[in-house]
């Protein structure tokens, strides 16, 4: 019996990877650093500060920042992202997702958000979905994904056992998260990435997610 379904945010519910992808860009440009979508698929799922590590590392300028500056590098970051998100609506949630979240709730299936930004609270809240979740899962102190820690704290939230839990991830470091947490991973985007990150169903779209779908699919497992 499907106890919870555990939702990442940037890239499942909204196209907010794309604006992480963007600031981080521009950031990095302004240190001399170039990256391209193929680097960005290490930086999806991965905390602000690690990300920013992973970028230094990639233009071999690790050891030329000090805390305070990466600090600084990492807040100028985020400002530009939280500007991007300025215009974020409910007519930005991902097709299905409304729809999944309804059927959840009708079914007295807890949904549950396992997000590492520290922005998510706010983003749910630009999308009109703020009360759709049972819990959100706050990512502060917990190891980040690909631990499975998030993950298993969101089953804890709603009382769930992990191996009756789902979890829906577009990143790799995510899926890798969701499989070490001993739980069903529906990915999200590309079957050759994801896949290989030991995710048990991709869909290239959230139009393909249903209660039905993902019964389904485990089912099928
Ligand atoms: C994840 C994103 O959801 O959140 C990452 O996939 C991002 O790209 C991370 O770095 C942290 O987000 P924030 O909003 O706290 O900087
Ligand atoms: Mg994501």
């Amino acid at each position: 019996k499907l106890q919870a379904v555990l939702f990442d945010l940037d890239g499942v519910i909204t196209d907010t990877a794309e604006y992480h992808y963007l600031a981080w860009k521009q950031m990095a440009e302004q240190i001399g650093i170039e990256i391209d979508r193929a680097f960005n698929e290490q930086l999806k799922g991965i905390s602000r500060m690690e990300s920013l590590e992973r970028i230094l590392v990639h233009g071999r300028k690790d050891g030329q920042y000090s805390m305070e500056q990466r600090r600084q590098l990492a807040a100028d970051k985020n400002k530009h992202y939280v500007s991007l998100l300025a215009g974020l609506a409910p007519e930005h949630v991902y097709p299905g997702i409304v729809e999944l979240l309804g059927q959840l709730a009708e079914h007295h299936v807890p949904a549950v958000l396992t997000s590492a930004s520290k922005n998510a609270p706010q983003i749910l809240e630009s999308l009109g979905l703020a009360d759709r979740f049972y819990a959100i899962v706050d990512p502060d102190g917990i190891p980040g994904k690909p631990a499975p820690d998030i993950f298993l704290k969101g089953a804890e939230l709603a009382g769930a056992d992990p191996r009756y839990c789902i979890g829906i991830e577009d990143a790799q470091a995510g899926i890798e998260a969701i499989k070490a947490a001993r739980m069903f991973a529906v990915g999200i985007g590309k079957p050759e990435l994801l896949g290989a990150s030991g995710a048990d169903i991709v869909y290239d779209s959230t139009v393909k997610l249903s209660l039905t779908s993902l019964l389904q699919a485990v089912k099928q497992d």
